[in-house]
Formats: structure tokens, C-alpha cells, sequence
């Protein structure tokens, strides 16, 4: 018993030191401050929605360009990546969340239906829809002057492979 109660205290004692140590300003690389500060220097490195969409708009013109060279299989990587990269960035920005659920529930799914069929038909009447919905959201959120519609030239290395 006597152990025991010596034990907690001993750790008590340590939890107590870690706890401390934690708060004292220190420098680990190009991260100073207290354990708060560094983590808040850390999601500044994240940037806000912006960062976001910035990988969306690369995505979106991957998806486009892979729809014209019916290679699916690529179109639905991207569209799984953009979607992830979308629901990370509510994670950071949960304000923009209500305004993309037509997006996040009818316009990804519709796009990926198509997509699973590989109908190029289809294909570029959702990916027409796809479009306006991002038009939709950014006319919701006051960005209106960031009007999307697809690149006329690829720029991507990625390509169907040569059969
Ligand atoms: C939440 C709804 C929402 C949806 C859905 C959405 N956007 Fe955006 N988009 C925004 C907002 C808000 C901004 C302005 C960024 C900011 O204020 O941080 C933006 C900005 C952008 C930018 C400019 C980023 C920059 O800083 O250079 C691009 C490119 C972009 N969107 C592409 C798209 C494309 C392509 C789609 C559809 C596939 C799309 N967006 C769907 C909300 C949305």
C-alpha cells in the first residue's frame, strides 16, 4: 500500500514536470514558443480555403482532360481526391461547408456515376453540371469573379497510356 501511494506521487511528481517542460518556450527548427504557439504556427502553414482550391482547380482540369481521353479509371482518382481535399478543407474552414452540399451530395455522385459507366456522352453533360455547381457555390460564397470553366490546353504529363 505504502508502495503504491509512493508510486503515484513519483508520478504525479513527473506529470507535473512534463507538464511544465511542455509550456516552456523552446525552438524545434524553424517552430519557437510555447507548445500552443507551435501548434498554431503549424495550421497557419495549412492556409485557409484558398490552398484548398487551388488543388481543386488542378483536379478539376485532371478530370476534364482525362473525360476527353475516356481514361476513367484516372478521372475517378482525381474526383476521389478532390473530395478528400474538399472535406479537409471544412475541417479547416467549417463555414464553407453549407454552401458546397449540393456539391458534396449531388454533383460528386452524378459525376461519378458517369464516370463508372464511361460514357463520354454522359461525361460531358454531368461534367457541364459539375461546372455549374462550382459556379453555384462560389456565387454563394462572393467569390463570383472566379468564374471555372475548363482549360482549353492541357497542361498535365498525364495521359491515357498508348495502347
Ligand atoms: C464552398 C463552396 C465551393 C465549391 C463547391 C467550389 N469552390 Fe472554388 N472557391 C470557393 C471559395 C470560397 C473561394 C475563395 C477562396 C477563399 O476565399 O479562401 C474559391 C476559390 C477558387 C479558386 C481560386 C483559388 C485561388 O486562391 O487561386 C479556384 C481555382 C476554384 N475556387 C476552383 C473551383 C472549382 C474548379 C470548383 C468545382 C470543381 C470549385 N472551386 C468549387 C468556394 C467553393
Amino acid at each position: 500500500m505504502k508502495k503504491t501511494l509512493y508510486l503515484l506521487i513519483c508520478l504525479l511528481f513527473i506529470a507535473a514536470a512534463f507538464t511544465s517542460c511542455n509550456d516552456q518556450p523552446r525552438e524545434i527548427g524553424w517552430l519557437e514558443g510555447t507548445t500552443d504557439e507551435m501548434l498554431a504556427m503549424l495550421a497557419d502553414q495549412f492556409g485557409g480555403f484558398d490552398q484548398t482550391m487551388i488543388e481543386v482547380g488542378y483536379r478539376y482540369n485532371e478530370i476534364y482532360w482525362a473525360g476527353q481521353d475516356e481514361n476513367w479509371e484516372y478521372a475517378l482518382y482525381q474526383l476521389d481526391e478532390m473530395t478528400g481535399t474538399l472535406e479537409a478543407g471544412f475541417i479547416r474552414r467549417p463555414a464553407r461547408e453549407e454552401s458546397a452540399d449540393m456539391f458534396m451530395n449531388v454533383s460528386i455522385p452524378e459525376l461519378q456515376a458517369a464516370l463508372e459507366e464511361g460514357d463520354p456522352d454522359l461525361f460531358q453533360r454531368r461534367f457541364e453540371s459539375f461546372t455549374s455547381a462550382c459556379n453555384t457555390c462560389h456565387l454563394n460564397e462572393d467569390v463570383r469573379f472566379m468564374y471555372v470553366k475548363p482549360l482549353e490546353q492541357r497542361q498535365s504529363p498525364i495521359h491515357k497510356e498508348p495502347s
